[in-house]
């Protein structure tokens, strides 16, 4: 209800006639000219846009490491982004339905430490697998899993096929090859990538690990599909990598703590309604409006660093030029929802997993779903909540993934593979929330313009420096990485 307001509200504002005020030092109260609402001015040398993993992690390096003011912009309440924490108001206890676990990468515990947040190693708990085809709601009676040994040897496989590429992919395509220089492997759909490299006894655990996440899973361009399935990734399924948890298993408390430290230096419940970014030192001024206060900020900043994903709706305040148009219209995205329901139907310790009939007896690569999909319902361990998974194209929302959910399950109602209640009753949710747009990619025809090294040159110009998952391997802390990388050329533009 509060974003449908927004939206109006936001769309008023756009069109009210506004110019910006001269810029004066220090901080200070005026009116925004022409809309005649109070407009509070604050000075910063990096305005983020964005406060969920790359905009928060942002936000503290370039204050406690470089020394630099700093204001975050999220829209949501709170920072954090991805990691959906649910906490069971019966017990108290978390239950985390985005962010998983964390991949050991750059001494990325110390970043928890630092805040408070103990970690401990992530053991996986080891759940029964029931494969269901979804789309008529039968159990599969013929199937078989990979075997350990072929998974793992699959897995090494992909790992020594994509290690050759890291010069070139990590910790981020600055250095990417010209169109005509990309190696052939990385542009083969990951169908036929597998094909080549006898992966195929590996394809059910990268699609169950983070391959779900984009909807055309077998047919993404495997340079996109590393970046969703990477290297590190793939070491950590063979044990050669750590990762870790919370011990509280709220992956929140680390975003709440950062929260803290950032006090006023993070704007939650805010978006920017208007900006003007200039070339060279020229700076970028924001208006920004928080839907939940109803003030207006406006934030002179020396750089602007844009971390939400690139899409027309996220970039519309941001008046884009030509060259910049143009890069980001190549992108296209998947949408994930993912939540945490209840039902009595449901098995305890268990993990309900979408499989298509036709991978029977084992055939593994028809064991990825078609979209839009539910990936699965797992089970918490001791406990009687699910998490579950949906996935669609860049358009899928929140209220189809429901739907999807919901037919998943009354499907497998109807099919006898679970028992109903008397009275039948829906699944409970408890949680439900949009991953979208992720994962972006581009198709080869747009690749073959030479797409990433448009994106790498809009890096720094126009007084904006990106980062976030469309940049990098969406996986926390490899993004973390990449996000170094390009914070040190922040400070260096300072
Ligand atoms: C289901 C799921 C499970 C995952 N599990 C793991 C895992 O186990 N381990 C791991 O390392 N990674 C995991 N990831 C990936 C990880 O969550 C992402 O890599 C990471 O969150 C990306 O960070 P980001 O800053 O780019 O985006 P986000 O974390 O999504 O942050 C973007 C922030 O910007 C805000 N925002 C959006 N639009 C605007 C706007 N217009 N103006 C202002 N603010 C805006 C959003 O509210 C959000 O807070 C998972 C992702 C998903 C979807
Ligand atoms: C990780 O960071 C902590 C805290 O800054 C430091 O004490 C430790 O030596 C670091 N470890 C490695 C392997 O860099
Ligand atoms: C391909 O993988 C299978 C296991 O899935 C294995 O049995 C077979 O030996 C592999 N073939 C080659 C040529 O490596
Ligand atoms: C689930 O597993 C736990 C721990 O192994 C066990 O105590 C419990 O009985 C199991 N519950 C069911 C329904 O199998
Ligand atoms: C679940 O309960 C079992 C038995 O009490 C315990 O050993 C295990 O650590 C618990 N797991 C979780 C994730 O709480």
């Amino acid at each position: 209800m509060a974003r449908i307001i927004l939206t109006s509200v936001c769309l008023l504002l756009a069109l009210a006639p506004f110019s910006f005020a001269a810029d004066g030092e220090g901080e200070g109260k005026g009116k925004g000219k022409g809309s005649g609402r109070p407009v509070t001015t604050i000075h910063r040398d990096v305005a983020i846009v964005g406060g969920g993993a790359a905009g928060s992690y942002s936000a503290v390096r370039l204050r406690e490491e470089f020394g630099v003011t700093v204001v975050v912009v999220e829209k949501d309440s709170k920072l954090g982004g991805h990691v959906n924490t649910w906490v069971d108001p019966a017990t108290g206890r978390g239950f985390d339905a985005g962010v998983q676990n964390w991949i050991e990468i750059n001494n990325a515990s110390s970043f928890f430490e630092r805040f408070g947040v103990a970690v401990q190693p992530n053991v996986r708990s080891v759940l029964d697998q029931h494969f269901v085809d979804f789309a008529t709601g039968t159990r599969l009676t013929n199937y078989t899993p990979p075997p350990t040994a072929d998974r793992s040897a699959a897995l090494r496989r992909y790992l020594a096929a994509a290690e050759q590429f890291l010069p070139i992919l990590e910790p981020g395509w600055w250095n990417f090859p010209e169109p005509s220089q990309i190696p052939v492997d990385l542009l083969l759909p990951f169908r036929d990538f597998a094909a080549k490299h006898n992966l195929t006894a590996g394809i059910p655990q990268i699609f169950a690990t983070t391959g779900f996440g984009k909807h055309n899973f077998l047919d993404s361009m495997t340079l996109f599909l590393m970046r969703s399935f990477d290297f590190s990734m793939a070491r950590t399924l063979l044990g050669l990598e750590a990762n870790f948890v919370p011990v509280s298993r709220r992956n929140q408390d680390l975003y709440d703590a950062i929260s803290d430290f950032l006090g006023p230096d993070a704007l939650t419940s805010s978006t920017v309604t208007d900006a003007q970014r200039l070339n060279g030192n020229g700076g970028a001024t924001l208006e920004v409006y928080n839907w939940a206060t109803g003030t207006t900020t406006r934030v002179v900043a020396k750089k602007l660093l844009f971390t939400v994903a690139p899409t027309e709706e996220n970039l519309k305040p941001f008046d884009l030029d030509g060259d910049e148009k143009s890069a980001f219209d190549g992108l296209y995205y998947s949408s994930s929802v993912v939540g945490i329901v209840s039902h009595p139907s449901l098995p305890l310790n268990a993990s309900v997993v979408n499989t298509p009939a036709a991978a029977q007896p084992d055939n593994w690569v028809a064991a990825v779903p078609s979209y839009p999909f539910t990936a699965r319902f797992e089970n918490y361990p001791n406990s009687t909540y699910y998490r579950v998974i949906a996935v669609g194209d860049q358009t899928f929302t929140k209220e189809q993934a429901r739907d999807v959910i919901q037919g998943s399950f009354d499907r497998m109602v109807a099919a006898g593979t679970l028992q109903q209640t008397t009275p039948p009753q829906d699944l409970t949710f408890h949680l439900l929330e949009s991953h979208g747009p992720v994962s972006a990619s581009a198709s080869k025809q747009v690749v073959d313009t030479g797409i990433i090294q448009k994106l790498n040159g809009l890096q720094g110009s126009r007084s904006t420096w990106y980062t976030g998952a469309a940049w990098s391997v969406h996986l926390t802390t490899s993004l973390w990485r990449f996000t170094d990388t390009v914070l040190s050329r922040v400070v260096a533009s300072l």
